[in-house]
């Protein structure tokens, strides 16, 4: 079996640094242009029946429609949100843990109706309203 010289070893090792460094957080981290912006004029709803949304059905659970996050908060109330994080476009998801939507990329923390928590994202979500009857769930801008 062929063996890699410390100095082959070393040379791919700084090669994978810098490229998970590149791709971790290019730019260093500063705000940067949105390449997927918040879906405009929304109007949805939801068959909270189908399987597909079942998440919906339980408190913490949440699902994605369109570029929205729709969640279901710990205390059982929808909230939607772009998923589109203000940062660096990252998909957020809804963390029932501490009942916030949070941006796994950079670690961008909002609120559940979009505000900004913690950086490095620097400008809200956009909002969406809900509204639910019987099973059907309308999302609209
Ligand atoms: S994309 Fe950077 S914090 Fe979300």
């Amino acid at each position: 079996m062929e063996t890699m010289d410390r100095k082959e070893f070393l040379s791919l090792l700084g090669l994978t640094s810098a490229a998970f460094a590149v791709s971790y957080c290019f730019g260093g981290c500063q705000p940067m242009s949105n390449a997927s912006t918040a879906p405009t004029n929304v109007n949805f709803t939801l068959d909270l029946t189908n399987p597909a949304y079942s998440a919906l059905n339980s408190n913490g659970g949440y699902i994605y429609n369109g570029g929205v996050i729709v969640a279901r908060t710990v205390t059982g109330t929808y909230v939607a949100v772009s998923q589109y994080c203000t940062h660096a476009s990252g998909t957020v998801i809804y963390d029932s843990k501490n009942n916030d939507i949070y941006c796994p990329v950079h670690g961008s923390v909002f609120s559940t109706s979009g505000s900004v928590i913690q950086g490095p994202a620097g400008s809200p979500l956009v909002k969406y309203n809900t509204s639910l009857s019987g099973n059907s769930l309308r999302v609209y801008s």
